[in-house]
């Protein structure tokens, strides 16, 4: 048995976790190394490959990033990609190839599977957890942890100056970690990309809770939410090469609005990238390490256009066509119900 693996998409904690425990199973039961593609795609289109066997794959586990390097972008983007993607896997002679990726790479790995008839399988990954088909994404933890330390660490500074701090976190189509740390950080309001914001709305509760003398207001936004049309401007989104919309700036214009309406200073922390560096949780580590074996199972058993997923307590496997197009949004009734009784 012979697999390849490559790593797509935005880097997230825990991807050295599924490399290693794949590599390690395959290893294992048939003293093969696994092929492991440098740069995503790119690694597939040019040729660049690297064998990976069991030491190769020591001590990576706590790691972030990815071993193997990661990129946007498709084999879709060449003429001839799903031929080119055919002949690697010919030329290394692989069984099957395991797509790590998020919406975008799954998507790709969905179609050379179902359209191309590729033998590729996927593991979901992305800090956003927005993937349709799985409970859970590896590396949300990570950032959960990571955006609720820095919520913490605001309130103390902003009590100190009776100040409004808005903290921009990422989610570009789903609001999960905006709402999971805002809950965790017990915010005074979140805002998602599921629900249109009313700016208006969000300075009275602020204002409410001054005047209330409760001291320091953390606002918590994700980057893709969107104000209700008409009510303040957005910065721009603009789209990058690979046709990736690019979010940044929403805190800024939020913190300014708040300023205006409120009367009270507003200062802005853009969490960015830091919420995807880093060492993974022990959560992430454990569910990376039991998704890259349930991956090896998965493509030696003929999985082809699957991937592993999480339901409930177990891993199994859902077609990965469930992913294209679609987004894994946030349990609107936990923001209406922690909105209602938590938060302000
Ligand atoms: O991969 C998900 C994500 O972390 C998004 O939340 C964010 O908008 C995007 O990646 C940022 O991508 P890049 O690394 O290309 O700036």
């Amino acid at each position: 048995m012979r697999l390849g693996i490559l790593t797509g998409g935005g880097d997230c904690p825990g991807t050295n976790g599924v490399i290693r425990a794949l590599v390690r199973r395959v290893s294992e039961r048939h003293g093969t190394p696994v092929t492991g593609f440098l740069d995503a795609w790119d690694g597939v289109i040019e040729g660049r490959a690297i064998a990976l066997e069991a030491e190769d794959v020591r001590g990576i586990l706590p790691r972030g990033g990815t071993i193997l390097g990661t990129r946007r972008g498709s084999p879709f983007d060449h003429p001839d990609g799903p031929v080119l993607v055919r002949q690697a896997l010919d030329s290394q002679g692989l069984d099957a190839l395991v797509v790590v990726g998020g919406n975008g790479s799954l998507t790709v790995a969905s179609m050379l599977a179902d359209d191309h008839g590729l033998p590729v399988v996927g593991v979901p990954k992305t800090i956003d957890n927005d993937i349709e088909g799985t409970d859970e994404c590896f590396g949300f933890d990570t950032a959960l942890q990571i955006a609720t330390d820095a919520i913490d660490r605001l309130h103390t500074t902003a009590e100190s100056h009776d100040r409004i701090m808005v903290i921009e976190v990422m989610g570009r189509d789903a609001g999960w970690i905006a709402l999971h740390a805002g809950i965790a950080g017990s915010a005074t309001a979140i805002l998602v990309p599921e629900v249109a914001f009313d700016i208006a709305r969000v300075a009275e509760l602020v204002a409410r809770r001054h005047a209330r003398g409760r001291y320091a207001s953390v606002v918590v936004v994700a980057e893709g939410a969107t104000p209700v049309e008409g009510t303040m401007s957005v910065p721009d989104r603009p789209v990058d090469r690979h046709g990736h919309r690019v979010y940044r700036g929403l805190a800024a214009a939020v913190a300014a609005e708040l300023s205006a309406r409120t009367g009270y200073e507003a200062r802005v922390t853009l969490l960015g990238h830091v919420q995807r560096g880093g060492t993974p949780t022990a959560h992430d580590r454990v569910l990376a390490t039991r998704l890259g074996l349930a991956a090896a199972d998965l493509a030696e058993g003929g999985g082809a256009g699957r991937m592993v997923s999480v339901r409930g307590a177990d891993i199994g496997s859902e077609p990965m066509s469930v992913t294209r197009g679609r987004t894994r949004t946030i349990d609107l009734g936990l923001l209406d119900g922690v909105t209602a009784a938590l938060l302000g």
